[in-house]
């Protein structure tokens, strides 16, 4: 097992003035840690993982394992394990084979072989179908298998990518379990990549959410949820992402007045206002706001659009304000499957003070709000 630093890691494909593929990322990982790269297509997750494996070539920066510096080592001397997204088992080959395959051509001893292939195929469920050809697998059955060819050479890192997007939804959350159970009995310092947030939250000891070859945070999946670092993480953590509105402000004397009356925050938010100028980004979960909720610090005024009854809850599209223009800025809410609102009609949303966060309108980052750390804490438990 090793431990994983890289140190303003860039990746340029080409030498013209395009953007780097991945621009300065630097981050340390521990022996044994799950680490999941999150973020939307192209912001430079598989190029990392192919840097980690020695596939890729650095134009900037440093990877160290465990001390020692890999940028010129080739893969086959940095003892990782690899899962694509587009994984080929050996169509001719049974299970046991296909597992056996890597640890023979290094020269492992027959006996050896034999026994970790059995128990991996052992930890992996797959006992009752060593003899078997891929042909006669299950999606799922396949997908072990490729989970057991990298994890049977008992790699130092292990480094997967997308490598459950291929599957249908019941048996990505399937494998997504068996993954982590996987992870708990071998421990080996893993890097994930996914667009997928689920597999992040679920999967990762910490996530590192990227974008357009950057890091934009890293944190324990609570962390990103609970505390977005900034506007892009607020809006791509959480499903749907969080509601984000850019509005002016003003003290009206009994509470903060913004957007000309279409939302309304207590005073304890003055001072972070006060901070934050005049114009600010002001963020809220659609499953942080009800209809009726009896510690209501917050009213958010919005025009119904449309009410979408998804059986466990329902999603309100709505405008904010109560103008019926184009331009007015969107909102999403969860609420219970029983609520019920008209198109058309006017609501008035809320929620308490701790479901709402601040962004500086210009650079995105988060405003901390006096206390918000405990109020987001307990607003999880009491709203989510
Ligand atoms: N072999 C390559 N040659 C040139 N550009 C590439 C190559 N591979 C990836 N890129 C570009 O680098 C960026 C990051 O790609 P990638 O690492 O595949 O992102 P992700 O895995 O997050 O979707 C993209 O803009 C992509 O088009
Ligand atoms: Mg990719």
């Amino acid at each position: 097992m090793a431990s994983i630093v890289m140190k303003n890691v860039e990746k340029r494909y080409s030498k013209k003035d395009e953007a780097a593929a991945v621009e300065d990322v630097s981050l340390s990982i521990d022996e044994g840690e799950f680490i999941v790269l999150l973020g939307p297509s192209g912001c430079g997750k598989t190029t990392v993982l192919r840097m980690l494996a020695g596939l890729e070539e650095l134009t900037g920066g440093e990877i160290w394992f465990s001390g020692r510096l890999m940028n010129h080592e080739p893969p086959e001397a940095r003892s990782v394990g690899m899962v694509f997204q587009n994984y080929a088992l050996y169509p001719h080959m049974t299970v046991f084979d296909n597992l056996a395959f890597g640890l023979r051509s290094r020269g492992v001893p027959k006996a050896s072989v034999k026994q970790r292939v059995h128990d991996m195929a052992e930890l992996l469920g797959l006992s009752g179908v060593i003899d078997h050809r891929p042909k006669e697998l299950s999606g799922g059955q396949r997908q072990r298998v490729a989970l057991g060819r990298a994890l049977v050479r008992d790699p130092a890192v292990f480094l997967m990518d997308e490598p459950l997007s291929n599957l249908d939804a019941n048996l990505r959350e399937q494998m997504r379990l068996e993954l982590a159970r996987i992870h708990r009995r071998v421990k080996v310092t893993t890097v994930y990549v996914t667009h997928d947030q689920n597999e992040a939250l679920t999967l990762a000891d910490r996530v590192v959410v990227m974008d357009g070859g950057n890091v934009r945070q890293v944190g324990m999946p609570d962390e990103i949820y609970g505390s977005p670092a900034d506007t892009f993480v607020a809006s791509f953590v959480g499903s749907p992402g969080m509601n984000l509105w850019t509005l002016e402000w003003e003290s009206t004397g009994d509470c903060i007045s913004m957007g000309g009356g279409v939302l309304e925050l207590p005073y304890s938010f003055l001072p972070a206002l006060e901070e934050a100028g005049r114009s600010v980004t002001v963020g809220i979960r659609p499953e942080h706001l009800g209809l009726s909720l009896v510690k209501a610090d917050v009213k958010v005024v919005c025009r119904v659009e449309l009410l979408e009854n998804l059986g466990s809850h329902s999603q309100l599209h709505a405008h904010l304000g109560n103008e019926d223009s184009n331009d007015s800025k969107n909102l999403v809410a969860r609420l219970d499957s029983n609520a019920y609102v008209d198109p058309g009609e006017e609501v008035v949303l809320t929620t308490s003070a701790g479901a709402v966060y601040l962004f500086d309108a210009i650079s995105g980052e988060r405003i901390e709000v006096a206390d918000a750390r405990y109020v987001h804490q307990e607003n999880r438990y009491s709203l989510a």
